[in-house]
């Protein structure tokens, strides 16, 4: 399928030796809530408190906007529920839907190599979604419908306490830091999201690079960025 071996050239985190002085780092909000979520919020006022398996339950059965007409079923996430990386997609499109579980259509072969890269795989790292029903013939969100799903995702990265966000794709990378930038802007540094200030780092996505290959170099860059920003959080700040 023109998937390559993503092959690392760094050392993994534990072998490099950590950078001392703080990071200085633009603090970036968790993302504002979409305008149609106050008529989502009731419904969502307990999600923050939820575990993983409560949590769960109520996504598959989530109701709260119309997508839940259109979709075969919810699609929770999948991965390591104490990951180190957190990846956060846009939506499932129809294999996902059918299946539910992220990313297991031709991107998700790509995004399997792109963490192979990384020296992950989705045991390791989570995989999640923006949205978890897939919107009609994969349109783009709207945001009544990312409206409805942000308390989920932010109660998984509540849960994970991940090291590290990576978004894959405008979508994933404008909602989370709350912007209207072109994804090109939003690439090549490490943001912050959230209270926690979770380093969050942003690359293409990879149905993107199955249409544009030649981008494949600048998702590398993005993937060293990322686990310097784990292995040298003070030196990735500085990028
Ligand atoms: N694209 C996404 O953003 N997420 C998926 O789960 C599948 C395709």
């Amino acid at each position: 399928m023109g998937i390559e071996a993503w092959v690392r050239r760094v050392p993994p985190a534990a072998e490099s030796p950590a950078i001392a002085p703080e990071p200085v780092v633009e603090a970036t909000p968790g993302p504002e809530p979409e305008p149609a979520a106050a008529t989502a919020a009731a419904d969502n006022d307990a999600v923050a408190t939820l575990g993983w398996e409560a949590l769960r339950e109520r996504v598959l059965g989530c109701t709260a906007c119309a997508l839940h007409t259109s979709r075969t079923q919810a699609v929770f996430g999948v991965g390591n529920p104490e990951a180190d990386w957190l990846i956060v997609g846009e939506a499932p499109g129809a294999e996902e839907d059918r299946r539910g579980e992220p990313f297991v259509g031709r991107a998700g072969q790509l995004l399997d190599a792109i963490l192979r890269a990384a020296g992950q795989d989705r045991t390791s790292a989570y995989i999640a979604n923006i949205l978890k029903c897939r919107p009609p013939n994969n349109r783009d969100p709207e945001p009544e419908e990312i409206g409805c799903c942000q308390d989920y995702l932010a109660r998984q990265i509540a849960l994970i306490r991940p090291r590290l966000i990576l978004a894959v794709g405008r979508i994933a990378a404008q909602h989370l830091l709350a912007t209207d930038q072109p994804i090109g802007r939003l690439r090549g540094r490490v943001h912050r999201w959230g209270e926690a200030g979770i380093p969050l780092v942003v690359t293409y996505h990879p149905a993107y690079l199955l249409r544009s290959p030649g981008e494949k170099r600048k998702v590398w860059e993005d993937l060293q960025l990322a686990m310097q920003s784990i292995r040298e959080p003070a030196e990735a700040a500085r990028q």
